[in-house]
């Protein structure tokens, strides 16, 4: 049966293979599956870190891009940008008033941002709820996201089941979180969480020269071409394995040559050099289309108007009825 499935990605820098792993290819994947997707720019959320309005407005631009390059289609997906629907402000208020400060106050996601030097304002204590009001306004059932999301999710049913109860009326539909088959935190180039505010990414749109040279720039041990490796402690591999599967002929040939470097064709010996290789190669061959796609769409920002004007007609639309049924709820 059909789901109502919604997602989005905050515009604080390029898209990474993170994102890709863990969130975009399961809206590629629900998508083809015939679900009615909502995907937008979490542009509100990004100001709790965000101070540069030009960089912040590229963003919001270029990821709308990338959604369409990766794949994204207008015409099955409704694609939009947070602050083209206003309504979700007011229903994050709504929803304030039955969230207690004790959930705000477990959410691991504040402490890690407070943890890398970003401030502490009420708004990134609270985007939670906000997170909480892009999911309810579309009455959505599912949430595609990666693994360090999945406690704002939780958050989003506590929250929504109180206003329910609180209120006694059937206004929210709890929604379910979804994590992409073998989910696992991809690692950056220095073996961290894979993160555009870590400056460790990789990005799939790379202009080829420069995505090699970041490539070799992953942080391995030292060991020589003829000695054994672990492939699972190596962010090469990991990220290999992330990105074919772990079942894939590349996947399973490039672990058996850690393990035995003698397998190597040549004889002389397996290094990190060749994974890295073997990575290079991966990224152009899965995203040769959308790195085609790309360039078309950058040249067209008519086109991208034209689909974020349509994806917010139909948000709003939704969440205007949402919010006007909360409204009532509580005899406003
Ligand atoms: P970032 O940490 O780069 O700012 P976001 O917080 O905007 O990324 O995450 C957008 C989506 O991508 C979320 O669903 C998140 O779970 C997923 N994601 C981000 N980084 C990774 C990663 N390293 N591995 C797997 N999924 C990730
Ligand atoms: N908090 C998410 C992130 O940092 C972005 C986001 C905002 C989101 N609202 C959402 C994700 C609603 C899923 C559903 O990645």
């Amino acid at each position: 049966m059909s789901k109502r499935i919604l997602s989005g990605i905050q515009p604080s820098g390029q898209l990474h293979l993170g994102n890709y792993c863990g969130a975009i290819r399961q809206f590629l994947d629900l998508q083809a599956e015939g679900h009615e997707l909502f995907v937008f720019v979490a542009s509100y959320h990004a100001l709790t870190t965000q101070r540069d309005p030009l960089a912040l407005r590229a963003a919001c631009r270029q990821i709308v891009v990338d959604y369409l390059a990766f794949g994204l289609d207008p015409a099955r997906t409704h694609i939009y940008v947070q602050h083209d629907v206003p309504e979700v402000t007011e229903l994050a208020w709504l929803l304030s008033c039955v969230c207690p400060t004790s959930l705000m106050d477990k959410a691991v996601s504040y402490k890690d941002k407070l943890a890398k030097g970003f401030s502490a304002n009420v708004g990134l204590y609270t985007y939670p709820i906000l997170q909480a009001a892009d999911i309810l306004a579309p009455r959505a059932q599912v949430v595609p996201v990666g693994k360090d999301q999945v406690q704002h999710i939780e958050i989003t049913r506590d929250i929504a089941g109180r206003f329910n109860h609180e209120f006694n009326a059937e206004v929210f539909v709890l929604p379910d979180h979804r994590l992409a088959p073998h989910a696992e935190v991809l690692p950056g180039i220095d073996g961290e969480k894979m993160s555009k505010s870590y400056g460790n990414t990789i990005d799939p749109f790379q202009e080829e020269k420069a995505l090699r040279k970041r490539i070799m720039s992953i942080k391995t041990d030292s060991k020589g071409v003829q000695e054994a490796k672990d492939p699972e402690t190596c962010a090469v591999f990991r990220i290999v394995r992330a990105l074919a599967g772990p079942g894939d002929a590349r996947t399973v040939e490039l672990a058996a040559r850690y393990r035995d470097p003698s397998l190597q064709p040549g004889g002389l010996g397996f290094g990190y050099g060749h994974a890295k290789q073997a990575l290079f190669e991966l990224i152009l061959d899965v995203f040769r289309e959308p790195r085609a796609r790309r360039a078309a769409l950058m040249a067209d920002p008519g086109h991208i108007e034209a689909v974020l004007k349509a994806g917010a007609a139909v948000a709003r639309a939704e969440a205007a009825r949402t919010v006007a049924a909360a409204r009532a709820a509580t005899g406003l």
